[in-house]
């Protein structure tokens, strides 16, 4: 009898799910957040492992694990893996594109329409008494209509946010290390970094983080934006330098800005970006909502269960090694 491949799942999944990979597979269960000792103990017989970019696979980590063919994350962002190591070892990373790009570009939307209007200082207002006090009002919005959109990154959420901002009125631009966009893209004006960041209203960062885009906005990228811009990030912290960025707002070079994730997750407990007052903060919401999750999770078994029968998987991040 053949017996089944061992595979190790970080990530808390419905039994529906655990049932499909039990079905081929042995499992071993891992916290995500058990110590980094177990995790390398559990890795080093398994053929696969499920898991969060909450845990980092690096060098040690693909030492560790000499049988492992396929890792699976239930993300889109594989920046926590080491893609190169994974693929001196044999393995197929593999994540979650498209399945998040409606729920990521809901959240920019509305991060981009609460900074317009203001929409997070007026509920303060109501909620600490403000309004009932009859105190002194938070001043006017503005209108997105008629404004510019500079979007970072133009891949499927790029495009997505693109198209609901166009969709309100707004005149949009893109920048990404490519030139030719993809043909199924939204008719956009492409502008080189410098140009996008000067004429735009808005900037919001949809790309992915490695080490060339890694403080991709620093302190020289928030001099070229208006006093009167706001920046919104719903990619990765670390694609701004966040000690740059808390001076731009708090020195007023730039207006403000809407963060859903920051450079160390969850943020220290005194962290001092999220308690400006132009500012507005979520603790990394981009994809959390029940379906979509799901649809993640859907998928990321898919690609793990792909990689052990020997077929190609919906989506893998280094291809090569499946050639
Ligand atoms: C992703 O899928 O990369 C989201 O940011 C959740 O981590």
């Amino acid at each position: 009898m053949i017996e089944k491949p061992k595979v190790c799942v970080v990530v808390p999944i419905e039994e529906d799910l655990e049932a499909q990979i039990r079905a081929k597979c042995n499992i071993h269960q891992v916290d995500f957040g058990a110590p980094r000792a177990e995790l390398l103990a559990a890795v080093r017989d398994a053929e696969g492992i499920l898991l969060t970019p909450r845990v980092r696979a690096d060098a040690e980590f693909f030492q560790a694990a000499p049988k492992l063919r396929v890792l699976s994350t239930t993300s889109v962002g594989y920046d926590p893996f080491d893609i190169p190591e994974a693929t001196k070892h044999g393995v197929v990373v593999c994540h979650t594109p498209g399945v998040l790009t409606g729920a990521v570009a809901n959240l920019t939307m509305t991060c981009i329409l609460s900074l317009a209007i203001k929409l997070f200082e007026n509920e303060a207002y109501v909620r600490s008494g403000g309004w009932g006090r009859n105190e002194t009002r938070p001043g006017l919005g503005m209108d997105v209509q008629g404004k510019t959109l500079g979007v970072i990154g133009f891949g499927r959420i790029g495009q997505e946010v693109t198209r609901r901002m166009q969709a309100l009125g707004m005149r949009t631009l893109w920048y990404d290390v490519f030139t030719e966009p993809h043909p199924s893209a939204p008719p956009s004006e492409y502008r080189p970094l410098d140009d996008l960041l000067a004429e735009s209203d808005f900037v919001t960062l949809h790309t992915n983080l490695d080490e060339a885009s890694h403080h991709l906005i620093g302190p020289a990228q928030l001099a070229r934006m208006k006093p009167t811009a706001f920046l919104i990030n719903t990619a990765r912290g670390r694609l701004v330098d966040q000690p740059a960025l808390a001076q731009a707002l708090q020195s007023g070079q730039i207006a403000g800005a809407a963060l859903d994730v920051l450079e160390s997750e969850p943020p220290d407990p005194d962290e001092p970006i999220v308690r400006l007052p132009n500012v507005i903060c979520f603790p990394h919401i981009g994809s959390a909502t029940e379906e979509t999750r799901r649809a993640m999770r859907e998928l990321a078994v898919q690609n793990l269960l792909a990689v052990l029968a020997g077929e190609r998987p919906p989506a893998p991040v280094n291809p090569e090694v499946l050639d």
